[in-house]
């Protein structure tokens, strides 16, 4: 059996589309509709004509799709595919936030499980995190749950950030001192970083940018050499999309173990045998839309 004749043998009779994310697997991102960030991806979601969507990420991403979408059927291939930054604040966390500081609004990053969006004002992602806050209407904004992220924020807003002291392990590998060193290795090159980096890595980098903001600036650059301080799945896109330009990872390659459950057999798997679905409480499901299409409309 050809399992990418398969996955798109099933696809057609399913009426199905896979949205990919850019840390994936190369033989899962090759087979991908649509293939990009958690703005992107959220926004394919939210407009397809699919009636199946197949997610190849991590829980909080195939949940968005399944918010946006709540008639389709949306398919996490692997159960186990969560985010731990998005575990590490509760709904119950936010609503003791909102009772001690009750004239501030929620901002809560989309790495987040489903229940925190349903207490949330609006969603950000990494590529419209500033734009969103800038907007809220409030002058105390409680950002849940990346400190970095938030701290990133605050260098360009004039409104007092309250930050949950979550982070991602997989940026936070990723060091000042290494990156230097890739920096004097390749001193023609441009530091590209995820706001979810530590401060000192953002402070030295050329561009801090999402992961569809990295593949949108590289496209765009005169540049031929380019430093990525993010999760290395990123590379084989970056590489595939742009023969003629070099990269490498800012340090050590950094893995997110949980992106990379994911396979092509477990594609085919989930199409197959519709495995497996994401079930939200409709309350859930109303309040968290919201704070969602927020967020969609600001950016
Ligand atoms: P992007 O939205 O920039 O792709 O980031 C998602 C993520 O999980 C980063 O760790
Ligand atoms: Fe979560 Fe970090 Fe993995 Fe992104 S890279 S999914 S934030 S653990």
């Amino acid at each position: 059996m050809n399992v990418q004749e398969e996955i798109t043998r099933l696809k057609e009779e399913k009426n199905a589309i896979i949205l990919v994310h850019n840390y994936q697997r190369p033989k899962v991102q090759d087979v991908a509709d649509y293939l990009g960030d958690s703005l992107g991806l959220s926004r394919k979601a939210s407009n397809t004509n699919a009636d199946m969507i197949v997610f190849c990420g991590v829980t909080f991403m195939a949940e968005t799709a399944k918010i946006l979408s709540p008639d389709k059927t949306v398919l996490l291939p692997r159960k186990e595919a969560g985010c731990p930054m998005a575990d590490m604040v509760t709904s119950s966390d936010v609503i003791a936030l909102k009772e001690k500081y009750p004239d501030a609004k929620v901002v809560s990053y989309v790495n987040t499980n489903a229940d925190v969006k349903a207490v949330t004002d609006v969603c950000c992602t990494s590529s419209n995190a500033v734009e969103v806050v800038r907007n809220i209407e409030a002058d105390r904004v409680i950002f849940v749950p990346d400190r970095n992220l938030a701290s990133y924020v605050g260098r360009f807003v004039d409104k007092e950030i309250i930050p949950w002291d979550g982070y991602c392990y997989v940026h936070e590998r990723i060091t000042k001192d290494e990156v230097l060193k890739a920096k004097e290795k390749y001193p023609d090159a441009l530091l590209l970083v995820h706001p979810e980096c530590n401060p000192p890595v953002i402070d030295i980098a050329d561009e801090v940018l999402s992961t569809q903001g990295m593949v949108d600036f590289v496209g765009e650059s005169d540049n031929k050499r380019f430093l990525i301080g993010t999760e290395e799945g990123i590379l084989y896109r970056l590489k595939k999309e742009n023969p003629d330009k070099e990269f490498y990872p800012a340090g050590t390659p950094k893995i997110c173990q949980n992106m990379k459950r994911t396979t092509l057999d477990d594609v085919y798997l989930a199409l197959k045998d519709e495995q497996y679905p994401i079930e939200i409480p409709d309350e859930i499901i109303s309040s968290a839309k919201r704070a969602l299409e927020a967020m969609l409309q600001y950016v």
